[in-house]
């Protein structure tokens, strides 16, 4: 079975854009989220496109603020600043990555906590790890709700996650063992990763390779979940870290790179802000 977030993403976004209506008449405003873009590089030019995109379909607003790589950390702080205190913005995204002089630890402690709609902010962080409501990161959020959707029973289950990064692979491990999986985390200089990985019943690869993950890695009847976005260095199209040819008759489950988690982190992104929204509201 193929796990489109494609199509998962595209009926949330419906769902959410049937509730978005209401808000007007119930609240005076749709939800709005600001997005700062520092520099053109291509891959962020199309997130942030994608972004806006998204918030069109469901009814959000959205204000790309685009800044020159030249801008200094001292603007760019002072932009959030502002943003952290318009009550008219619920939630504030700045692309990542930033140019070399722009330090990102510094510009997503500056966000507001309560605006933070990547979930990146080290209050989040903390109170995702000690199980306190907060806002969760949206790739990581997206992986789960494509599990449930898929019908994967996650309690009991055997995981591996392979990569450790704060916004995929750490987050995804701590959901995980929210939902009483055993969870193993394993990364690039792992020993013997092929025999760590063949355990899994529910394998999770976030590290940043074409076709890192080979056949020999899968057992047989595992869910495999393909957080990869790479471009194949053979034929330049985008690619995930899992060879999808080889692995996926051995699969029980399996999402394709495109449309499976990366739809879905967008998803989340429009769920994260009408969140942040809503707690303004009560
Ligand atoms: N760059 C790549 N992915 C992301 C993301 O999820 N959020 C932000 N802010 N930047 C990114």
């Amino acid at each position: 079975m193929i796990i489109s977030g494609k199509e998962l993403a595209l009926s949330l976004k419906q769902e959410m854009a049937q509730e978005v209506k209401t808000f007007p008449e119930k609240y005076g405003r749709v939800p709005q989220l600001t997005v700062i873009l520092v520099g053109e590089d291509p891959g962020s030019v199309s997130y942030v496109t994608g972004k806006a995109k998204a918030s069109a379909e469901v009814g959000i607003a959205n204000t790309t603020i685009r800044k020159p790589a030249t801008i200094s950390e001292e603007e760019l702080l002072g932009i959030i600043d502002e943003l952290n205190n318009d009550d008219a913005v619920d939630g504030i995204l700045v692309q990542l990555p930033l140019p070399k002089h722009i330090d990102p630890d510094k510009v997503i402690a500056a966000i507001k906590a309560e605006k933070d709609v990547d979930g990146f902010h080290p209050m989040n962080v903390a109170r995702l790890w000690l199980k306190q409501d907060c806002v969760l990161p949206c790739t990581p959020k997206g992986i789960i709700k494509l599990l449930k959707r898929a019908n994967v029973e996650i309690a009991g289950k055997e995981v591996v996650v392979v990569g450790r990064s704060n916004i995929v692979g750490l987050p995804v491990s701590k959901l995980l063992l929210n939902e009483n999986a055993t969870v193993t985390v394993a990364h690039s200089r792992t020993k013997d990763l092929a025999s760590v990985t063949r355990r899994a019943d529910i394998l999770v690869v976030a590290i940043g390779k074409p076709k890192f993950v080979t056949a020999d890695m899968v057992k047989p009847g595992a869910v495999v979940i393909d957080v990869g976005v790479n471009r194949d260095p053979e034929t330049n199209k985008l690619c995930g870290d899992v060879d999808f040819a080889a692995i996926e008759p051995i699969a029980s489950a399996i999402t394709p790179v495109p449309g499976g988690v990366g739809p879905m982190t967008i998803t989340c992104l429009m769920e994260n802000t009408i969140e942040c929204f809503l707690r303004k509201q009560k």
